[in-house]
């Protein structure tokens, strides 16, 4: 398992997503990586954008270099998250979104679905993701066009 000695990872969630945010911080933190909680911090129902926000700002901000947002599916938290600008987050549910999700993508943001994965899971998953590498070349001009539809009008084509 390779090491990822600078990653610093800011992980939040919802109310579905915080049974498996309390299990995979503490494999995460068994593996020596340092996380920053942004909450929720118990199961009394509350909104998923405002925890997607929180990870996304952190992130946004280099607070963080690794989001990890939960909620019942993932698809919630990814969809708030990618409002924020600079953001790109990726719902991980098998081994290989994991690894595609740095390789192709260099996802900045990973989600998962508390109510679709397990503690092991969602662990191996974090660490498929972390042992990978971003390829660059034509996948960072498919990240540049991403970029571009985040300030219309600066492409030249708006
Ligand atoms: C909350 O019940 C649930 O809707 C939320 O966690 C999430 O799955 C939304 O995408």
């Amino acid at each position: 398992m390779k090491e990822s000695p600078q990653i610093r990872i800011v992980i939040g969630s919802d109310h579905a997503g915080f049974s498996l945010k309390e299990s995979l911080k503490h494999h995460l933190e068994k593996d020596g990586l340092s996380l920053l909680d942004v909450g929720t911090f118990n199961e009394d129902s509350v909104d998923y954008p405002d925890f997607a926000e929180k990870v996304a700002r952190a992130i946004c901000s280099g607070e963080g270099n690794l989001g990890i947002v939960l909620c019942g599916t993932g698809i919630g938290v990814s969809i708030a998250a990618n409002k924020i600008k600079g953001i790109r987050a990726a719902v991980v549910y098998n081994d290989e979104t994991a690894s595609l999700a740095r390789r192709h993508n260099n996802a900045n943001v990973i989600c998962f679905g508390g109510r679709e994965a397990s503690a092991e899971q969602a662990h191996a998953w974090t660490r498929i993701f972390l042992d990978a590498t971003f390829e660059g070349g034509r996948h960072q001009r498919r990240i540049d066009k991403i970029s571009a539809l985040e300030s219309p009008g600066t492409s030249g084509k708006s």
